[in-house]
């Protein structure tokens, strides 16, 4: 499987987390098994006034999680080309974000607006397309509502646009989170392009997304709420929750720059959710200091 010219190891791809995908999460979700690695959505305003230094520390890729796609977020084609320009000598991929429902974004015409907007989307994309030797991708949503669901005329401008592959979450910007997806129209996408297609949402596990892989005939399948908890959703062997989460701080301890106990408390208290024990795990948020979140994960029976 490539996308472009980027090979990709495997089926499984980890999905863009706002808030969660830091370097070690990422990481731990590459020795997992994770084929491809998104970042989080990247604020195209922001990372195109950073110098190549500031862009390497905020971005902060490390060689063993490649091949990752960084996802940009915006809707100025200028502002997207200076953002494409930054970020493309440490990107593999780079994808535009065409879902996000989050409002400060939404008002600005970025992220699930651009399903509204087409003319716009498909200059945008062409623009980034043009402005780099990088594969650029999309992630969409099937549409922006019931009454507009446009998922596969969507795929078909972004394949036209010079796109190298699609991502495509099986709900509508209307429904947030909610009810369920819609994998009919991932299949018909897939139908429609030549390009990779890569069917998202509601996988839970290894097999669910076999499964999806198997309903909607897609080249790839994207997790990412249940990465957040598991980050070892994408390994078929048997798992030690303990010895994942020290891995996970360990991870952050040497390749994060910002070292917040706040964070790895986070991610800590995230990934207990299946740990099974008396205590009360949200007390990992008290604990204020990183030593002390490791002895109290080493504590845990
Ligand atoms: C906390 C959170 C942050 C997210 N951040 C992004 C993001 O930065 N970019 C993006 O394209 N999607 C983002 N998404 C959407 C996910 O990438 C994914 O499309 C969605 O959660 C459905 O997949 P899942 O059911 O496997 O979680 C986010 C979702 C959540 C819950």
């Amino acid at each position: 499987m490539k996308i472009g010219t980027v090979g990709i190891p495997n089926r499984f791809a980890l999905a863009p987390l706002a808030g969660i995908s830091c370097t070690a999460f990422r990481m731990l979700c590459k020795e997992n098994g994770a084929g491809l690695i998104y970042t989080q959505m990247i604020d195209s305003d922001i990372i195109s006034g950073k110098t190549s230094k500031e862009v390497q520390q905020f971005l902060n890729i490390k060689d063993m999680e490649r091949p990752v796609n960084v996802q940009l977020v915006g809707s100025e084609k200028n502002v997207l080309i200076k953002a494409v320009q930054a970020v493309e000598e440490f990107a593999d991929i780079i994808d535009l974000n065409v879902g996000c429902i989050e409002e400060d974004y939404l008002q600005k015409g970025c992220g699930a607006a651009l399903l509204k907007d087409l003319p716009k989307l498909e200059s945008i994309l062409r623009a980034m397309v043009e402005a780099t030797d990088k594969p650029v991708t999309a992630k969409i949503r099937i549409g922006w509502d019931n009454q507009h669901i446009n998922g596969v005329a969507v795929a078909q401008l972004v394949e036209n646009a010079g796109a190298q592959a699609i991502c495509i979450h099986g709900r509508t910007a209307d429904q947030g989170y909610a009810g369920k997806v819609n994998w009919t129209i991932m299949k018909q996408v897939k139908g429609k392009v030549k390009i990779p297609v890569i069917a998202n949402g509601d996988v839970t596990s290894y097999d669910d997304g076999l499964a999806l892989l198997q309903k909607t005939g897609c080249d790839l399948v994207m997790i990412g709420r249940e990465a957040q908890h598991c980050p070892w959703v994408f390994n078929q062997g048997t798992i030690d929750i303990k010895q994942q989460i020290l891995r996970f701080i360990e991870l952050y301890e040497q390749h994060e720059n910002r070292q917040s106990p706040v964070e790895i408390a986070d991610h800590v208290y995230w990934m207990l959710r299946d740990f099974k024990t008396t205590e009360d795990t949200k007390e990992v948020h008290l604990l204020g200091t990183i030593p002390r979140i490791k002895r109290y994960v080493n504590r845990l029976a």
